[in-house]
């Protein structure tokens, strides 16, 4: 059973022909909104797959907290944990352009998640085979999680996004961490191949359609991705995080999982949301086979 602590967005999103520049007004193509926030994203990629997946986090009581929970129970995901709160559902205001996004998150319910409520699922935590993390709730909750995933000896995958809420002194208490480059440079600094070596087996650096990188303690890696047309990147970065925990709970090597991971980051960017596209099982091997399903 894999565990995931973190955020629920509605996500409202924007396509447009080209970004505003400061001051500017520009018309926008389409608007949708969709359910998303990273945790909930993650929780959701794996489950599809077909792990077993427990959610904890926090909505607000309202239509937005509604939907999300609802997402989460369709895709068969363990909701008993997530708390309502009086604060509104978090949003992310996407901008979605280019292939590329612009993304602002009112994070909203998800910072009423306490220590004490990590607490309260102590049980659910140490039944876990891993925990997934991201940073879109507070500081102290991360901390408390880690605490108890470590006392409980629960392998913790954690991605650093927003990078700005890291604390360098996780680092020794987690098994994976999997930043992009740019949360890398962000946490790390630039030189690259360094960092890496330093950290065997547990940075991962994702790299979009190029695939990611780590060291596996003797040679560098770099797992190719699948070149692909991207709709909407993103939930990307949450595929191949919910896909990693996925394949990694089942048994694959690490190179393997970061190959089946990026297959699955592939899928997804090929449609217009974070978890629309979010792939099945029968999709991700049909297209390691060199097919796709309809
Ligand atoms: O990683 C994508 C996600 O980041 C979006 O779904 C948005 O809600 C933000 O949390």
């Amino acid at each position: 059973m894999i565990t995931v602590i973190g955020s629920l967005n509605m996500d409202l999103v924007i396509e447009m022909a080209y970004f505003p520049q400061q001051g500017e007004t520009v018309l926008g193509d389409q608007f949708q909104t969709s359910p998303g926030g990273k945790g909930a994203n993650q929780a959701i990629a794996a489950a599809r797959l077909g792990s077993e997946v427990t959610m904890i986090g926090c909505v607000g009581n309202d239509s937005f907290g509604d939907t999300l929970r609802t997402a989460l129970a369709q895709e068969h995901i363990n909701t008993k944990s997530l708390i309502t709160t009086s604060q509104p559902t978090g949003i992310a205001n996407i901008l979605v352009h280019d292939q590329d996004n612009r993304i602002i998150v009112v994070p909203g319910a998800n910072y009423q998640l306490e220590p004490a409520h990590i607490e309260a699922v102590k049980d659910v935590i140490s039944r876990s085979q891993m925990v997934i993390l991201q940073l879109e709730i507070p500081k102290e909750t991360i901390a408390y999680a880690l605490k108890l995933c470590k006392e409980a000896h629960v392998p913790v995958l954690l991605n650093p996004a927003p990078a700005a809420n890291f604390d360098m002194q996780w680092m020794e208490d987690i098994a994976y961490i999997t930043p992009n480059e740019i949360e890398c440079a962000q946490l790390f600094g630039d030189d690259v191949d360094r960092i890496l070596e330093k950290y065997p087996n547990k940075l991962i650096i994702t790299l979009g359609s190029d695939g990611a990188r780590y060291f596996d303690g003797e040679y560098p890696i770099h797992v190719p991705g699948y070149m692909t047309k991207a709709v909407d990147t993103t939930g990307a970065g949450d595929t191949f995080n919910g896909a990693l925990a996925y394949a990694l709970v089942e048994g694959q090597t690490l190179d393997e999982a970061v190959y089946f991971a990026n297959i699955a980051a592939s899928l997804t960017v090929e449609k217009l949301g974070a978890q629309s596209g979010m792939p099945t099982l029968s999709q991700v091997y049909a297209r390691m086979a060199g097919f796709d399903e309809e």
